[in-house]
């Protein structure tokens, strides 16, 4: 017999890269996600720079979406977010996931954000992945309404030294090739 999903967290998501369509979309979102948003302008001006911008979906509904900036041998994660309605469910950390491949795939060594000291979710999901705290820049935000400018933590995550050491670790090679599986 069929069975109807009535549960909404059953119903996969599906990544895709960001287009302009889409834009309006993220940027109502992140005016409800961010203190110090972007606008569809800082979204379209992402998509022209070639940076990498993924939307996530589910059911036709945007429901988390991110951009990385890839540089010469360094990428920076630009922003990652997820939907209130769809937090703690894997999406960030899946995106994340998606992020450090491509980066790895343009031969990045090591990949780097910022992020708001007070932001204990993001800065627990940036440690297990990997990433450091590598410096704290004084007053870097600008206020929530009512608030006090805030501090950023960079964080850093190596990335080919650690596909070769867990390579080597696991009693393989490395090809050289950075998109190799
Ligand atoms: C940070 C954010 C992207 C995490 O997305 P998410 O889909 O809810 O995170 P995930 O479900 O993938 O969680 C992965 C891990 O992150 C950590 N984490 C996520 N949310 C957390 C929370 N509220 N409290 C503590 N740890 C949390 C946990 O370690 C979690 O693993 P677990 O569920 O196995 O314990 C999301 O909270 C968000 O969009 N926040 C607002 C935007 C933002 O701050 N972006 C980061 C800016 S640098």
């Amino acid at each position: 017999m069929a069975t109807v999903l009535s549960n909404a967290t059953a119903v996969r998501v599906l990544w895709r890269p960001l287009t302009a369509d889409d834009v309006e979309t993220v940027a109502a979102l992140e005016a409800r996600i961010h203190a110090a948003a972007w606008t569809a302008g800082n979204f379209h001006d992402a998509i022209r720079a070639g940076y990498a911008a993924r939307v996530g979906t589910r059911g036709g509904r945007i429901v988390a979406y991110g951009v990385l900036m890839l540089g010469p041998g360094e990428a920076q994660l630009l922003n990652l977010s997820v939907a209130p309605e769809a937090r703690r469910e894997g999406l960030g950390r899946m995106l994340l996931a998606q992020f450090i491949e491509t980066a790895e795939h343009f031969a990045a060594e090591q990949i780097f954000l910022e992020v708001r000291v007070g932001n204990a979710p993001a800065i627990t999901l940036y440690e297990h992945e990997g990433f450091v705290a590598v410096a704290r820049r004084a007053s870097y935000y600008p206020p929530s309404p009512g608030g006090e400018r805030e501090d950023a933590l960079v964080m850093r995550r190596s990335l080919g030294r650690l596909r070769v050491a867990a390579r080597a670790a696991a009693g393989g090679t490395d090809s050289g090739d950075p998109a190799a599986p």
